[in-house]
């Protein structure tokens, strides 16, 4: 049975994926030289840890904790996206600690933000097919109402400070466009 919440994370899912487009523009310029693009990416990279980091992994947890409660189900590929969850949220604090330095003018090595970058937009974009190809249609084939009932009280609702808005005028200047391209 699917619930309203799975249209949700797969909205969330479109979001992100407009935010790591952005993000690879904005660094495969800074490899050919750019200075330019730091404080987008650090604005991106606080909304990552401030919303899904907080939200939307910890959400998925609780659903595929319950997932795995059902029959027949790939314990292998929930339990590998769950250890992923862990491993992005360390990567994505790691990276923001960076482009804080940066765009606070401390001395960072470019290198280290375009290695931990590489290894955040391609394992959050892997772990997003995988959910999307594998485990959501899992989810919305096996849950049960009964399964749902038990944990809507941990799935409220909470708004997205960028695509929900109201956004602050900080992050409004960077993802306007993308906030209206819908
Ligand atoms: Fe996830
Ligand atoms: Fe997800």
């Amino acid at each position: 049975m699917k619930m309203p919440i799975m249209d949700r994370l797969h909205a969330d899912h479109i979001n992100y994926a407009k935010l790591l487009n952005l993000m690879e523009t904005l660094l495969a310029n800074q490899k050919k030289g750019s200075d330019e693009g730091y404080f987008e990416l650090y604005l991106i990279m606080k909304y990552m840890t401030n919303y899904p980091d907080i939200f939307h992994h910890p959400y998925e947890d609780i659903i595929f904790e319950e997932l795995e409660m059902m029959p027949d189900v790939d314990m292998n590929e929930i339990e590998k996206l769950k250890a992923e969850h862990k491993k992005i949220y360390d990567v994505s604090k790691a990276l923001l600690d960076e482009l804080d330095a940066v765009v606070n003018d401390h001395i960072v090595e470019k290198d280290r933000i375009q290695n931990l970058a590489e290894i955040y937009t391609s394992s959050l974009r892997d772990h997003m097919n995988t959910e999307e190809a594998k485990v959501f249609p899992m989810i919305n084939d096996k849950m049960t109402q009964a399964s749902w009932d038990k944990i809507s009280n941990s799935l409220k609702q909470v708004n997205d400070p960028i695509f929900d808005g109201p956004a602050s005028d900080e992050y409004k200047s960077v993802f306007g466009q993308l906030v209206d391209e819908g």
